[in-house]
Protein backbone atom coordinates (compact mmCIF):
# COMPACT_ATOMS: atom_id res chain seq x y z
CA UNK A 1 0.00 0.00 0.00
CA UNK A 2 1.81 3.44 -1.14
CA UNK A 3 -0.50 6.04 -0.11
CA UNK A 4 0.15 9.94 -1.81
CA UNK A 5 -1.30 13.11 -1.53
CA UNK A 6 -0.94 16.95 -1.56
CA UNK A 7 -2.49 20.50 -0.61
CA UNK A 8 -1.44 23.28 -1.82
CA UNK A 9 0.01 25.82 0.65
CA UNK A 10 -1.94 28.53 -0.59
CA UNK A 11 -4.14 30.69 2.31
CA UNK A 12 -5.89 29.18 5.50
CA UNK A 13 -6.59 25.18 5.08
CA UNK A 14 -11.04 24.93 5.80
CA UNK A 15 -13.52 22.15 6.92
CA UNK A 16 -13.38 20.84 3.57
CA UNK A 17 -9.88 20.12 3.55
CA UNK A 18 -9.88 18.82 6.71
CA UNK A 19 -13.28 16.03 6.13
CA UNK A 20 -12.13 15.59 2.02
CA UNK A 21 -8.85 14.95 2.44
CA UNK A 22 -6.81 15.04 5.60
CA UNK A 23 -9.09 12.98 7.99
CA UNK A 24 -8.21 10.13 5.23
CA UNK A 25 -4.01 11.53 5.05
CA UNK A 26 -4.33 10.15 8.17
CA UNK A 27 -6.54 7.20 8.19
CA UNK A 28 -4.34 6.05 6.25
CA UNK A 29 -0.98 7.10 7.38
CA UNK A 30 -1.90 4.83 10.33
CA UNK A 31 -3.64 1.84 7.78
CA UNK A 32 -0.19 2.06 5.83
CA UNK A 33 1.63 1.78 8.32
CA UNK A 34 0.32 -1.07 10.39
CA UNK A 35 0.64 -3.21 6.52
CA UNK A 36 4.08 -2.11 6.58
CA UNK A 37 3.41 0.25 3.51
CA UNK A 38 4.42 4.03 2.90
CA UNK A 39 2.65 6.91 3.19
CA UNK A 40 3.65 10.41 1.51
CA UNK A 41 2.52 13.67 1.99
CA UNK A 42 3.60 16.95 0.40
CA UNK A 43 3.11 20.31 0.08
CA UNK A 44 1.93 21.52 -3.60
CA UNK A 45 4.26 24.36 -3.59
CA UNK A 46 5.21 24.02 -7.23
CA UNK A 47 1.22 24.10 -7.91
CA UNK A 48 0.92 27.41 -6.01
CA UNK A 49 2.97 29.38 -8.24
CA UNK A 50 0.83 28.54 -11.45
CA UNK A 51 -1.15 31.23 -10.50
CA UNK A 52 -0.87 34.85 -9.55
CA UNK A 53 1.12 34.39 -5.56
CA UNK A 54 2.89 36.60 -2.97
CA UNK A 55 6.34 35.02 -3.06
CA UNK A 56 6.18 35.95 0.88
CA UNK A 57 2.87 34.98 1.67
CA UNK A 58 3.89 31.45 0.22
CA UNK A 59 6.99 30.86 2.21
CA UNK A 60 4.62 31.50 5.15
CA UNK A 61 1.74 29.25 4.11
CA UNK A 62 4.18 26.71 3.57
CA UNK A 63 5.47 26.57 7.36
CA UNK A 64 1.85 27.40 8.29
CA UNK A 65 0.83 24.37 6.30
CA UNK A 66 3.11 21.84 7.89
CA UNK A 67 2.16 22.86 11.00
CA UNK A 68 -1.63 22.36 10.59
CA UNK A 69 -0.96 19.02 9.10
CA UNK A 70 0.85 17.69 11.88
CA UNK A 71 -1.33 19.34 14.55
CA UNK A 72 -3.95 17.06 11.98
CA UNK A 73 -2.83 14.26 13.12
CA UNK A 74 0.15 13.68 10.29
CA UNK A 75 2.83 11.67 12.20
CA UNK A 76 6.29 12.42 10.06
CA UNK A 77 7.33 9.78 12.41
CA UNK A 78 4.88 7.54 9.95
CA UNK A 79 4.63 9.85 6.72
CA UNK A 80 6.98 11.67 4.41
CA UNK A 81 5.87 14.69 4.79
CA UNK A 82 7.70 17.44 2.19
CA UNK A 83 7.14 20.22 -0.18
CA UNK A 84 7.62 19.52 -3.83
CA UNK A 85 10.01 22.24 -4.34
CA UNK A 86 13.17 19.98 -2.46
CA UNK A 87 11.85 17.08 -4.13
CA UNK A 88 13.28 18.26 -7.94
CA UNK A 89 11.82 14.86 -9.56
CA UNK A 90 8.47 15.98 -9.42
CA UNK A 91 9.25 18.98 -12.33
CA UNK A 92 11.76 16.32 -13.99
CA UNK A 93 9.11 13.74 -14.49
CA UNK A 94 6.27 16.21 -15.22
CA UNK A 95 8.12 16.96 -18.07
CA UNK A 96 8.93 13.60 -19.14
CA UNK A 97 5.21 13.11 -18.95
CA UNK A 98 4.64 16.21 -20.92
CA UNK A 99 5.61 14.07 -23.91
CA UNK A 100 2.43 11.76 -23.07
CA UNK A 101 -0.27 13.65 -22.28
CA UNK A 102 -2.30 15.58 -24.79
CA UNK A 103 -3.16 19.13 -24.92
CA UNK A 104 -7.19 18.15 -25.57
CA UNK A 105 -6.73 16.12 -22.31
CA UNK A 106 -5.84 18.88 -20.51
CA UNK A 107 -8.36 21.34 -22.05
CA UNK A 108 -11.33 19.06 -20.87
CA UNK A 109 -10.03 19.67 -17.50
CA UNK A 110 -13.44 21.50 -15.26
CA UNK A 111 -10.81 23.09 -12.98
CA UNK A 112 -8.78 24.58 -15.97
CA UNK A 113 -11.96 25.86 -17.69
CA UNK A 114 -12.96 27.41 -14.11
CA UNK A 115 -10.46 29.13 -13.44
CA UNK A 116 -8.99 30.29 -16.93
CA UNK A 117 -12.66 31.56 -17.44
CA UNK A 118 -13.10 33.26 -20.52
CA UNK A 119 -9.56 34.77 -20.22
CA UNK A 120 -7.61 31.37 -21.56
CA UNK A 121 -4.71 33.73 -23.41
CA UNK A 122 -3.65 35.49 -20.03
CA UNK A 123 -3.17 32.81 -18.17
CA UNK A 124 -0.03 31.02 -17.13
CA UNK A 125 1.54 27.93 -19.28
CA UNK A 126 1.77 26.18 -15.23
CA UNK A 127 -2.12 26.30 -14.90
CA UNK A 128 -2.75 24.62 -18.18
CA UNK A 129 -0.14 22.21 -17.21
CA UNK A 130 -0.70 21.95 -13.82
CA UNK A 131 -2.17 17.87 -14.05
CA UNK A 132 0.44 16.64 -15.75
CA UNK A 133 2.90 17.69 -12.57
CA UNK A 134 -0.55 16.05 -10.56
CA UNK A 135 0.63 13.62 -12.48
CA UNK A 136 4.19 13.06 -11.67
CA UNK A 137 3.64 13.74 -8.06
CA UNK A 138 1.34 10.66 -7.64
CA UNK A 139 3.17 8.32 -10.60
CA UNK A 140 6.59 9.05 -8.93
CA UNK A 141 6.11 7.02 -5.78
CA UNK A 142 4.17 4.05 -7.66
CA UNK A 143 0.91 5.17 -6.26
CA UNK A 144 -1.90 2.64 -5.08
CA UNK A 145 -4.20 5.00 -3.04
CA UNK A 146 -5.01 8.76 -3.43
CA UNK A 147 -7.00 10.76 -0.79
CA UNK A 148 -8.27 13.44 -2.05
CA UNK A 149 -11.87 15.41 -1.93
CA UNK A 150 -14.47 15.14 -5.10
CA UNK A 151 -13.10 18.21 -6.98
CA UNK A 152 -9.39 15.97 -7.44
CA UNK A 153 -11.41 13.04 -8.68
CA UNK A 154 -10.66 14.13 -12.31
CA UNK A 155 -7.21 15.13 -11.67
CA UNK A 156 -6.41 11.48 -10.63
CA UNK A 157 -8.45 9.89 -12.83
CA UNK A 158 -6.07 11.78 -15.94
CA UNK A 159 -3.27 10.42 -13.91
CA UNK A 160 -4.33 6.85 -14.61
CA UNK A 161 -4.53 7.70 -18.19
CA UNK A 162 -1.17 9.54 -18.76
CA UNK A 163 -0.05 6.74 -16.60
CA UNK A 164 -1.50 4.04 -18.73
CA UNK A 165 -0.52 5.40 -22.19
CA UNK A 166 2.82 5.97 -21.33
CA UNK A 167 3.40 2.22 -20.05
CA UNK A 168 1.52 1.19 -23.39
CA UNK A 169 3.63 3.02 -25.46
CA UNK A 170 7.16 2.90 -23.79
CA UNK A 171 6.78 -0.40 -21.50
CA UNK A 172 6.84 -4.31 -22.10
CA UNK A 173 3.41 -5.76 -21.41
CA UNK A 174 5.01 -7.17 -18.26
CA UNK A 175 7.44 -4.03 -16.79
CA UNK A 176 5.09 -1.06 -16.81
CA UNK A 177 6.30 1.59 -15.58
CA UNK A 178 3.83 2.74 -13.44
CA UNK A 179 1.33 1.70 -11.10
CA UNK A 180 -2.30 2.91 -11.79
CA UNK A 181 -3.42 4.70 -8.52
CA UNK A 182 -6.98 4.30 -7.04
CA UNK A 183 -8.70 7.67 -6.21
CA UNK A 184 -10.00 7.25 -2.19
CA UNK A 185 -12.60 9.58 -1.33
CA UNK A 186 -14.73 10.24 1.81
CA UNK A 187 -18.46 8.63 1.98
CA UNK A 188 -20.30 11.87 3.04
CA UNK A 189 -17.65 14.83 3.10
CA UNK A 190 -16.18 14.38 0.25
CA UNK A 191 -17.50 18.08 -1.15
CA UNK A 192 -18.33 20.53 1.61
CA UNK A 193 -19.51 23.36 0.66
CA UNK A 194 -20.07 27.35 1.23
CA UNK A 195 -21.37 28.27 4.05
CA UNK A 196 -23.12 31.06 2.63
CA UNK A 197 -24.00 29.49 -1.00
CA UNK A 198 -24.64 25.74 -0.60
CA UNK A 199 -24.33 25.52 -4.55
CA UNK A 200 -20.48 26.53 -4.08
CA UNK A 201 -17.46 24.77 -2.72
CA UNK A 202 -15.89 25.43 0.19
CA UNK A 203 -13.06 27.49 -1.07
CA UNK A 204 -9.66 29.07 0.18
CA UNK A 205 -10.11 31.40 -2.55
CA UNK A 206 -13.88 32.56 -1.77
CA UNK A 207 -13.38 36.29 -0.51
CA UNK A 208 -15.60 35.87 2.20
CA UNK A 209 -14.18 34.44 5.60
CA UNK A 210 -17.56 34.08 6.03
CA UNK A 211 -18.07 31.23 3.89
CA UNK A 212 -15.56 28.78 5.54
CA UNK A 213 -14.31 27.69 8.75
CA UNK A 214 -10.94 27.44 9.27
CA UNK A 215 -9.02 24.71 10.82
CA UNK A 216 -7.27 27.59 12.78
CA UNK A 217 -10.73 29.82 13.66
CA UNK A 218 -11.13 30.27 17.62
CA UNK A 219 -14.44 29.19 19.10
CA UNK A 220 -16.43 32.17 19.03
CA UNK A 221 -15.38 32.68 15.43
CA UNK A 222 -17.06 29.03 14.87
CA UNK A 223 -20.22 30.03 16.68
CA UNK A 224 -20.42 33.33 14.58
CA UNK A 225 -20.09 31.86 11.29
CA UNK A 226 -22.04 28.52 12.10
CA UNK A 227 -24.78 30.86 12.98
CA UNK A 228 -24.30 33.19 10.29
CA UNK A 229 -24.56 30.07 7.91
CA UNK A 230 -26.97 30.12 5.09
CA UNK A 231 -29.83 27.85 5.31
CA UNK A 232 -33.52 27.77 4.86
CA UNK A 233 -36.55 27.87 6.81
CA UNK A 234 -38.19 24.19 7.29
CA UNK A 235 -37.03 22.19 10.25
CA UNK A 236 -34.85 18.91 8.97
CA UNK A 237 -36.61 16.18 7.83
CA UNK A 238 -36.07 12.75 9.76
CA UNK A 239 -34.81 11.17 6.27
CA UNK A 240 -31.89 11.72 4.01
CA UNK A 241 -34.02 11.65 1.26
CA UNK A 242 -35.97 14.87 2.85
CA UNK A 243 -32.88 17.15 2.30
CA UNK A 244 -33.17 16.44 -1.84
CA UNK A 245 -33.24 20.25 -3.15
CA UNK A 246 -31.80 21.82 0.65
CA UNK A 247 -28.65 22.46 -0.68
CA UNK A 248 -27.82 24.24 2.97
CA UNK A 249 -29.66 22.13 4.85
CA UNK A 250 -27.75 19.22 3.17
CA UNK A 251 -24.23 20.69 3.61
CA UNK A 252 -24.53 21.55 7.24
CA UNK A 253 -26.16 17.51 8.27
CA UNK A 254 -23.46 16.21 6.21
CA UNK A 255 -21.38 17.90 7.84
CA UNK A 256 -22.44 17.07 11.14
CA UNK A 257 -22.43 13.14 10.01
CA UNK A 258 -18.98 13.80 8.95
CA UNK A 259 -17.34 14.93 12.06
CA UNK A 260 -19.45 12.63 14.24
CA UNK A 261 -18.97 9.43 12.22
CA UNK A 262 -22.71 8.99 12.42
CA UNK A 263 -24.73 8.43 9.34
CA UNK A 264 -27.18 11.09 8.11
CA UNK A 265 -29.88 9.47 8.62
CA UNK A 266 -28.34 8.64 11.92
CA UNK A 267 -27.75 12.26 12.37
CA UNK A 268 -31.67 13.02 11.23
CA UNK A 269 -32.90 10.19 13.73
CA UNK A 270 -31.84 12.54 16.18
CA UNK A 271 -32.23 16.17 15.07
CA UNK A 272 -35.34 15.50 12.66
CA UNK A 273 -38.18 18.22 13.29
CA UNK A 274 -36.00 20.51 14.54
CA UNK A 275 -35.35 23.90 13.36
CA UNK A 276 -31.95 25.87 12.99
CA UNK A 277 -32.05 27.90 15.90
CA UNK A 278 -31.31 24.32 18.21
CA UNK A 279 -29.74 22.66 15.11
CA UNK A 280 -26.53 25.01 14.21
CA UNK A 281 -25.57 25.56 18.07
CA UNK A 282 -25.16 21.79 18.20
CA UNK A 283 -23.17 21.50 15.53
CA UNK A 284 -21.23 24.54 16.60
CA UNK A 285 -20.53 22.24 19.50
CA UNK A 286 -19.20 19.59 17.81
CA UNK A 287 -17.09 21.66 15.14
CA UNK A 288 -15.70 22.95 18.51
CA UNK A 289 -15.09 19.94 19.95
CA UNK A 290 -13.22 19.08 16.95
CA UNK A 291 -11.06 22.01 15.90
CA UNK A 292 -10.15 23.21 19.65
CA UNK A 293 -7.36 20.53 19.93
CA UNK A 294 -6.21 21.07 16.58
CA UNK A 295 -5.90 25.05 17.11
CA UNK A 296 -3.97 24.54 20.29
CA UNK A 297 -1.56 22.13 18.44
CA UNK A 298 -0.68 24.17 15.47
CA UNK A 299 -0.12 27.47 18.39
CA UNK A 300 2.61 25.37 19.71
CA UNK A 301 4.29 24.38 16.81
CA UNK A 302 3.76 27.58 14.47
CA UNK A 303 5.99 29.49 16.15
CA UNK A 304 9.16 27.10 15.86
CA UNK A 305 10.28 27.84 12.44
CA UNK A 306 13.41 25.32 12.90
CA UNK A 307 11.65 22.10 13.88
CA UNK A 308 8.94 22.75 11.07
CA UNK A 309 11.74 23.54 8.56
CA UNK A 310 13.38 20.17 9.89
CA UNK A 311 10.14 17.99 9.37
CA UNK A 312 10.05 19.48 5.71
CA UNK A 313 14.10 18.96 4.94
CA UNK A 314 14.02 15.17 6.29
CA UNK A 315 11.23 14.20 4.37
CA UNK A 316 12.72 15.55 1.19
CA UNK A 317 15.28 13.72 1.50
CA UNK A 318 13.62 10.32 1.69
CA UNK A 319 11.43 11.44 -0.77
CA UNK A 320 14.27 11.76 -2.83
CA UNK A 321 15.68 8.51 -2.37
CA UNK A 322 12.26 6.60 -2.90
CA UNK A 323 11.40 8.45 -6.42
CA UNK A 324 14.56 7.78 -7.60
CA UNK A 325 14.05 4.30 -9.61
CA UNK A 326 10.66 5.07 -10.69
CA UNK A 327 12.50 8.51 -12.19
CA UNK A 328 15.25 6.16 -14.08
CA UNK A 329 12.93 3.58 -15.59
CA UNK A 330 10.87 6.41 -16.87
CA UNK A 331 14.11 8.09 -19.03
CA UNK A 332 15.12 4.57 -19.59
CA UNK A 333 11.84 3.59 -21.27
CA UNK A 334 12.13 6.76 -23.21
CA UNK A 335 15.29 6.42 -24.33
CA UNK A 336 17.07 8.89 -22.91
CA UNK A 337 20.78 8.64 -22.45
CA UNK A 338 22.01 9.06 -18.86
CA UNK A 339 25.73 8.51 -17.90
P1 LIG B 1 -6.13 21.73 -2.68
O1 LIG B 1 -4.95 22.34 -2.02
O2 LIG B 1 -7.09 22.64 -3.39
O3 LIG B 1 -6.98 20.90 -1.62
C1 LIG B 1 -6.37 19.92 -0.78
C2 LIG B 1 -7.35 18.77 -0.60
O4 LIG B 1 -8.59 19.23 -0.04
C3 LIG B 1 -9.68 18.78 -0.84
N1 LIG B 1 -10.75 19.80 -0.81
C4 LIG B 1 -12.02 19.57 -0.47
N2 LIG B 1 -12.65 18.43 -0.08
C5 LIG B 1 -13.98 18.54 0.22
N3 LIG B 1 -14.69 19.70 0.15
C6 LIG B 1 -14.08 20.86 -0.22
N4 LIG B 1 -14.78 21.99 -0.27
C7 LIG B 1 -12.69 20.82 -0.56
N5 LIG B 1 -11.80 21.76 -0.97
C8 LIG B 1 -10.62 21.12 -1.12
C9 LIG B 1 -9.10 18.62 -2.25
O5 LIG B 1 -9.88 17.74 -3.03
C10 LIG B 1 -7.70 18.08 -1.94
O6 LIG B 1 -7.74 16.70 -1.77
N6 LIG B 1 -4.25 19.89 -6.94
C11 LIG B 1 -4.41 19.64 -5.52
C12 LIG B 1 -3.09 19.39 -4.80
C13 LIG B 1 -2.27 18.30 -5.39
C14 LIG B 1 -2.50 16.91 -5.30
C15 LIG B 1 -1.43 16.28 -5.99
C16 LIG B 1 -3.51 16.13 -4.70
C17 LIG B 1 -1.12 18.49 -6.10
N7 LIG B 1 -0.61 17.27 -6.48
C18 LIG B 1 -1.35 14.90 -6.10
C19 LIG B 1 -3.42 14.74 -4.81
C20 LIG B 1 -2.35 14.14 -5.51
C21 LIG B 1 -5.07 20.83 -4.87
O7 LIG B 1 -4.97 21.94 -5.35
O8 LIG B 1 -5.67 20.56 -3.67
Amino acid sequence: MRVVSGIQPTGKPHLGNYLGAIVNYVKLQDEAHALGGECFIFLADLHAISQPHDPAELTTNTREMVATLVACGVDPSKTVLFNQAQVPAHAELQWLLNGTARMGWLGRMTQWKDKAGKNREGQSVALFTYPVLQAADVLLYQATHVPVGEDQKQHIELTRDIAQKFNTDFCAEDAPVFTIPEVYTPPTAARIMSLRDGTAKMSKSDPSEMSRISLTDDPDTIMKKVKKAKTDPEPLPSEAQGLEGRAEAQNLVGIFSALTGRSVDEVLADHGGEGFGAFKPALGEVLVETLSPINARFMELKGDQESLDAILARGAAQAREHGLPTLDKAYKALGLVRG
